[in-house]
């Protein structure tokens, strides 16, 4: 997994069937995705429950592009080696899911694989600091985790205009994740995100049996990045 800042759209599978995740990701690769985004949740850490590690490794076996894992989960540390082996390309843990993120973000490096340290909306970046040497991806959560489908909080583009000045020219993508639409997608590359994750956003409108609204989706957030 190289680095470059170009725009990277990540499909969120927490938008996806359920019951046809293989497919649903063939689907969206086939139709543009650079990433693909997985949502795990906990029931603890956020208000709803998805799935772990075996899922992810049945997954894994579709992505042809990244396996971008966002954990929703507290604590984080027992579960890293799992989603590893389940074949996590970045590994994603939330600052607030615990009192080691330090650790943490160590343990993933360890474990093999890139970093993710995720904020959520509430979270300043002063903490951030002493950890951008050990991350590959910061992900500014643009709604409160947990669902799909919710509106994008505006005070995050500030946010990620703040972090992309401290980050300099270290190699971290800015991942923004919630309420991404052709809309807010722009505002936020303008401010520094270059990874954009949208889960209503690109799987409204299709399904396995016509997945070119997918595509339509995805070249119109891309097109408005752009213009
Ligand atoms: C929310 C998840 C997101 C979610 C985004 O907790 O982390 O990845 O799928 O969904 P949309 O793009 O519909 O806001
Ligand atoms: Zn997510």
């Amino acid at each position: 997994m190289s680095f470059d800042r170009s725009i990277k759209i990540a499909p969120s599978i927490l938008s996806a069937d359920f019951a046809n995740f293989g497919q649903e990701i063939q689907c969206v690769e086939a139709e543009g995705a650079d990433w693909i985004h997985v949502d795990v949740m906990d029931g603890h850490f956020v208000p709803n429950l998805t799935f772990g590690p075996p899922m992810c490794a049945a997954i894994r076996k579709h992505v042809t592009t990244v396996m971008d894992v966002h954990l929703m989960i507290a604590p984080v540390d027992p579960y890293i080696e799992a989603f590893a082996e389940a074949g996590a390309d970045v590994l994603t843990a939330h600052l607030e899911a615990g009192p080691h993120i330090h650790r943490t973000l160590q343990a993933i490096r360890a474990a093999g694989c890139k970093a993710g340290l995720a904020l959520n909306p509430g979270t300043g970046i002063e903490d951030v600091d002493y950890l951008l040497d050990m991350v590959d991806l910061i992900c500014v959560m643009t709604v409160n985790p947990g669902f799909g489908g919710q509106s994008f909080i505006h005070s995050q583009v500030d946010k990620v205009r703040r972090l992309r000045e401290k980050i300099g020219d270290r190699p971290v993508h800015i991942e923004i994740d919630g309420g991404i639409t052709p809309l807010t997608a722009p505002l936020m590359v303008e401010a520094g995100a270059d990874v954009l994750v949208a889960g209503s956003a690109v799987f409204k409108g299709g399904s396995v049996a016509d997945p070119a609204p997918y595509g339509d989706n995805i070249r119109a957030i891309r097109a408005a990045c752009t213009a």
